[in-house]
This record gives C-alpha cells, sequence and structure tokens, in this order.
C-alpha cells in the first residue's frame, strides 16, 4: 500500500511514521508513506497557498489551484483507488472503515487547515471525507496520522503475531477483554482463575463473557449495530 499525504505541515508528520509498528511496516515494504508539501506546487507568489473567503468571514480557505496541481503530480506516475479529505464534517471513522481501507492499494491524503479547503476541490477530486470524531483540530495531519497508523496496523505481515487484529477492540463489534501479565498476584491483587486455568476453552469463554459485559458497560449502542 502506498499512501501520499499532501499537507501545509509535512514536519507534524515525520515522527507517527518513524516509530513502532509503522516503521516496522514501512521497513518490511508494506506500506509506504510520502508527505508533500503544498507550498511545491503552488504557482502563486510567496508560496501562497490560502485566501479569504468569498462572501466575508473570518477564515482562510485553502485555494484549489494548489490542491489541484498537487494532486494532478501525483496521478501522473500512478493511479489512486482513493483521494481522502480530512475533515470534521467528513464520515466519522471506526474500526469498519480502517479494514474497508486496509483492501486498497494506492490512497492520497489531503489534510485541510484554516477553514478548509475550497469546496470544488471536495466535489471534483475527493472520492472520501473522512473525520475522527466530533471535534475540531487545528488541521488534518494528527487525523491523517491516526487514519494511516490504524491502516497500516492491519496490512498483512505488519503485526508479528497475525492473529492479533483479528482480536483487537471493535472487531465483531466488541471491546476487547481485560488483559493481564506476571506476576499473577501483585499485591494481592490476583489474575483471574480462568486465565490461569490452562485450559483453553475455559480461557475463551471467559474473554467472550467479559468482551460481552464490557461493551454492555461502555459501549451498548456498538451491540446494537448490524454486522
Ligand atoms: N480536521 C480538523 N478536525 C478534524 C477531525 N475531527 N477529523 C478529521 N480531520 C479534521
Amino acid at each position: 500500500m502506498r499512501i501520499d499525504i499532501i499537507t501545509v505541515l509535512p514536519e507534524l508528520l515525520e515522527s507517527p511514521f518513524s516509530h513502532s509498528i509503522m516503521k516496522r511496516a514501512q521497513s518490511r515494504g508494506l506500506l509506504e508513506v510520502h508527505t508533500h508539501n503544498l507550498r511545491q506546487y503552488t504557482p502563486y507568489k510567496q508560496a501562497q497557498v490560502d485566501d479569504y473567503q468569498f462572501g466575508g468571514g473570518a477564515g482562510m480557505v485553502m485555494m484549489p489551484e494548489p490542491l489541484a496541481l498537487a494532486i494532478e503530480a501525483l496521478q501522473k506516475d500512478r493511479t489512486y483507488d482513493e483521494i481522502i479529505y480530512m475533515t470534521p464534517d467528513g464520515e466519522l471513522f471506526n474500526q469498519k472503515m480502517a479494514n474497508k481501507l486496509s483492501l486498497k492499494g494506492n490512497m492520497i491524503i489531503i489534510c485541510g487547515h484554516y477553514k478548509g479547503i475550497d469546496e470544488r476541490i471536495r466535489q471534483h477530486y475527493i472520492t472520501k471525507e473522512i473525520s475522527i470524531g466530533d471535534y475540531v483540530l487545528s488541521g488534518g495531519e494528527l487525523a491523517a496520522a491516526i487514519v494511516v497508523d490504524a491502516i497500516g496496523r492491519l496490512l498483512p505481515g505488519v503485526l508479528n503475531d497475525e492473529t492479533s487484529a483479528l482480536f483487537d477492540s471493535f472487531q465483531d463489534n466488541l471491546l476487547a477483554p481485560p488483559v493481564y501479565t506476571r506476576p499473577a498476584d501483585f499485591r494481592g491483587w490476583k489474575v483471574p482463575q480462568e486465565l490461569l486455568s490452562g485450559d483453553p476453552k475455559v480461557i475463551d469463554a471467559w474473554r467472550h463473557e467479559q468482551s460481552l459485559k464490557r461493551t454492555a458497560e461502555r459501549r451498548p449502542d456498538l451491540l446494537n449495530e448490524d454486522e
């Protein structure tokens, strides 16, 4: 999978992909993440990429021309399955969407700033708009990093234990069960007997029951979702 991120703040996106699982995904050749500074594509003086909005009102809008030129420059070299715009009025990101996106090949992600991007880019280039939650960030970069992380770890071969993503919270619409490690008795707080039983059936049943209990307590909405 290849992901090209168009941003006015490429520096913000250096660290999130340089460590741990995202680093491994790239070094194994399973994921390529490229960031592109939007200012390099603008035809305007002083690397201008935003302007006042028509109709008046506070806040700048990202101009269509630099965005169109950046997208078209990338499209010259390959085709893209999705051109994604990170925006608080997009579709709410969740595990199901991460699963679906992890099956794609090449994607562009555009990070918005200020009041957002000119509507014409949304109409004519963007194929998917994603929000990571009902709050407004100062830009789309951190949201893009979250989406790439959630997708990247799902790519086959990225996680060492191939099965581990299958048991994450939200796969099957259930939260993950509690987990414990050594010691079995920490300050008198004991690990549940079932987990120490050595019987896979007992362990699986306990985990499933705990998942259901936790989901019912914390996220009853998930139990009513389809699929
Ligand atoms: N840009 C600003 N806020 C955002 C959000 N909540 N999700 C995605 N992109 C954003």
